[in-house]
């Protein structure tokens, strides 16, 4: 059924049951006005519900269901609201991809700031300034009166000029450098721990100018991958600014889909190894690997996101998001995952078989569907070897290449667990 269509039913359906008897035809005037309906209200910061004004969903949530219409204020905390909830029959899903991109995509990347990430800053109210030295750029970011100090290294492909620049991998951690230089592809990385540390301390570049605020350093260090490519795209001509890929291992891995997902100029993000907070699941998190879960990663490492998360803690299924709406909200942009199946400490085969397939279906359905990957490989936690997998994906996007690897081969993971998402029997389809 084509959505306008759809829309004529639900719209001639709420004007009956409003106006009894009366028999109201809507015209088209007013349909076309439906069709551009307003979005679904956005809470303000911190006016966003609590864990316990959401519902309990065991399987991952429904991507295509607004935040409004998913707290129990909607239903008085029924354990029916939460079974529709969670099977798609949630009511005023979005129906089209204009309406996802328009009202669904950026309620997302605002709930995820407000849930995890906390408030990025506000990139118009700051200065930056560049200065290139050989292979070093030198970063400085001034806001609000503070400035933050940060350089970035380059490594060139031969070739590369003004006149014919590379596409560039900006990561943090290292990475496996020699392939992509020899496919053409420029490496940048900086030293993440001088723009925020990895630890409490919140010392760095981003901490001298945003003391104070609740933010984690995964978006700290998104943060850094944004700058820097301010700075590239400024002082680095050899480097195409517009064909750009993010990567980091573990929880570099979670910052990198940060940047990927809070900045749009990113072409290609690049997550490897990233587990919970990143691309593996709250949900299901005992498929493999040590069980990395909300709960031991607050506590571990409770500086990686907001102090909103850590409210969710011992209620991670009510959390009403899970690592594919992260995913789902970086589209129709490029996102390759990696994994390996020897992983000891994050959920491989959950981000392979839930997070993965349920993020497809959201890119299936604005069209997109080939610019998501999953690289399934052997191997351990961060092993090199994964940025050998991921390769042919990389330079399929950033260079046009042919593509001539399955990224929907899940390995010995076998096929998706599509009861985790049972949602996707009711994916809207646009006409
Ligand atoms: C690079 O800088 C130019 C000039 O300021 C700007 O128009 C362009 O959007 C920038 N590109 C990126 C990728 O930031
Ligand atoms: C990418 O490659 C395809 C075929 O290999 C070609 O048709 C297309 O024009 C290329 N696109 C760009 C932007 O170079």
């Amino acid at each position: 059924m084509a959505p306008p269509t759809i829309v004529t039913v639900a719209f001639t359906g709420l004007l009956l049951s409003l106006t009894s008897a009366a028999a109201i035809i809507p015209s088209q005037d007013n349909l076309e006005s439906r069709q551009e309906a307003a979005c679904a209200p956005v809470p303000s910061p911190s006016k966003y519900p609590t864990w316990s004004q959401l519902p309990l969903q065991t399987t991952i949530p429904d991507p295509f269901l607004p935040l409004a219409y998913t707290t129990t204020d909607n239903a008085g905390g029924s354990a029916t609201f939460a079974q529709d909830v969670m099977t798609g029959k949630g009511k005023n899903r979005i129906q089209t991809p204009e309406e996802w991109y328009r009202c669904r995509q950026p309620e997302i990347i605002q709930m995820l700031q407000e849930y995890q990430y906390g408030y990025y800053p506000d990139h118009s109210q700051e200065t930056v300034k560049a200065t290139r030295s050989g292979n070093t750029v030198n970063i400085e970011v001034t806001a609000g009166g503070k400035t933050g100090r940060f350089s970035a290294t380059l490594s060139l492909p031969s070739g590369a000029s003004a006149s014919k620049p590379a596409p560039v991998v900006i990561n943090i951690g290292g990475m496996s450098n020699q392939p992509y230089l020899q496919a053409g592809i420029a490496i940048v990385g900086f030293d993440y721990t001088r723009v925020a540390s990895d630890s409490n301390a919140k010392t760095g570049a981003f901490w001298d100018i945003y003391s104070g605020r609740d933010i984690g350093s995964l978006a700290a260090w998104a943060w850094g991958f944004h700058r820097t490519l301010d700075a590239l795209n400024a002082t680095v001509p050899e480097i195409d600014s517009n064909r750009v890929g993010v990567t980091g291992c573990s929880r570099l891995g979670k910052g990198a889909l940060a940047a990927g997902l809070l900045d749009k100029r990113i072409t290609l993000t690049m997550p490897m190894s990233a587990g919970v907070q990143g691309t593996g699941p709250y949900r299901y998190h005992g498929l493999s690997g040590q069980d990395e879960t909300l709960e031991n990663s607050k506590q571990g490492a409770p500086w990686w996101s907001d102090n909103t998360l850590g409210t969710f803690v011992n209620h991670a299924e009510n959390l009403p998001y899970d690592a594919h709406t992260i995913a789902a909200a970086i589209a129709p942009r490029a996102l390759v995952i990696d994994q390996g199946t020897g992983d000891q400490f994050t959920n491989s085969k959950g981000t392979a078989v839930i997070v993965y397939p349920a993020a497809k279906l959201v890119y299936d359905f604005l069209g997109a569907g080939d610019k998501i990957a999953m690289s399934v490989r052997s191997g351990g936690h961060c092993d090199m070897s994964g940025f050998n997998s991921i390769l042919p994906f990389v330079t399929h996007i950033l260079q046009n290449t042919t593509l001539t690897k399955d990224y929907n081969d899940l390995g010995s993971y076998g096929s998706p667990m599509t009861t985790a998402y049972p949602w996707a029997t009711a994916v809207p389809k646009p006409a």
